[in-house]
């Protein structure tokens, strides 16, 4: 056999080279700059192959994905090459007219603000899209959850989303985030999922005197006068200037007094 014939040292090394030079291959296949764009249809044809890779890599970065998330890599598993010319994702097609978009903004829209006040940036893919591919408000991801799921497939997504996200610019974790998510779902009649929404963020933000007014406000639609003046004091207590909890206290205490 051919084995045999080699002795091991010999087999070891050419198994090396053999293994350096498959993942070269594979490497190059993820972006090659030698080998001409195709497809290009919004991008000048004669983009240079540096500047296409900042531009894609500018794309991962902006949407929190990788090259698969627009590109065909239906070959690559069987370590074919990634067919970037390829059109068949939709993500890749919207992802043309996206292009198109923030030109036009760019180039035009921007332009005329621009003769107002000289001071105007530009419009790029993060400035809409900070790090994910849909651009939704946490609290509408979280309702939309909600509905489908209830309170806890809701409070399991943001669990999850703020281990992934918090700290970074996708998602906006301060206090008023599921403050709102707890109006819609009050809105809809269900106070009691609302107030273990504002109870959680209590627990998360324990100075926040927003959040104590909201729970205020809970236990006063559930006719818990005690509770709601208490979570009204509360929100003075923390912010001497809370309008609404101090008008609400006010309320509450002239009745009290009758
Ligand atoms: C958000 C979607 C998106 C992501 C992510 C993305 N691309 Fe692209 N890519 C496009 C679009 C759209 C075009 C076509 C542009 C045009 O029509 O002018 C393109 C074109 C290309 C082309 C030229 C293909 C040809 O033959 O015309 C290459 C190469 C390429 N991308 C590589 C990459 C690599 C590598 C990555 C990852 C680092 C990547 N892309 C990530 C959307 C994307
Ligand atoms: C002015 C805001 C804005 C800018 C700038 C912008 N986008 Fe978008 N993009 C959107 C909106 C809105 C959606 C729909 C989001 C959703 O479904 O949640 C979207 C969706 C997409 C999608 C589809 C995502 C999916 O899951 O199907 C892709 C791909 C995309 N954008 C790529 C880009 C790229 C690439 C750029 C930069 C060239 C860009 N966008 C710039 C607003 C923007």
């Amino acid at each position: 056999m051919f084995l045999t014939k080699i002795n091991s040292k010999y087999f070891f090394q050419m198994l090396i080279l053999a293994i350096v030079l498959l993942t070269r291959t594979v490497c190059n296949a993820q972006f090659s700059k030698d080998q001409k764009p195709k497809n290009l249809k919004v991008l000048p044809s004669n983009i240079e192959g540096e500047e296409l890779k900042k531009i894609m890599q500018g794309f991962t970065a902006a949407l929190g994905v990788k090259c698969n998330f627009c590109h065909d890599d239906s070959k690559t598993a069987d370590f074919g090459p990634m067919d970037y010319s390829s059109d068949v994702k939709k993500e890749k097609q919207v992802a043309r007219t996206m292009i198109t978009m923030v030109n036009n903004i760019n180039s035009d829209l921007l332009k005329k603000s621009r003769e107002i006040e000289s001071d105007i940036g530009e419009v790029a893919c993060v400035t809409c899209h900070r790090g994910a591919s849909h651009i939704d408000q946490l609290e509408d991801i979280l309702f939309r959850t909600y509905k489908r799921g209830g309170l806890e497939a809701a409070m399991s997504r943001y669990n999850e989303l703020r281990k992934r996200y918090f700290g970074s610019y996708t998602y906006d974790f301060r206090d008023h985030t599921l403050l709102s998510f707890s109006s819609k779902v009050s809105e809809q009649g269900n106070v009691d999922d609302a107030l273990a929404i504002v109870l959680k963020n209590c627990e998360l933000f324990p100075e926040s005197s927003p959040s104590f007014t909201f729970l205020g406000d809970l236990y006063l639609k559930r006719s818990d006068n005690e509770k709601a003046i208490s979570n009204f004091e509360k929100a003075v207590r923390l912010d001497p200037n809370n309008r609404f909890a101090n008008g609400q206290l006010k309320k509450l205490k002239d009745l009290e007094k009758k």
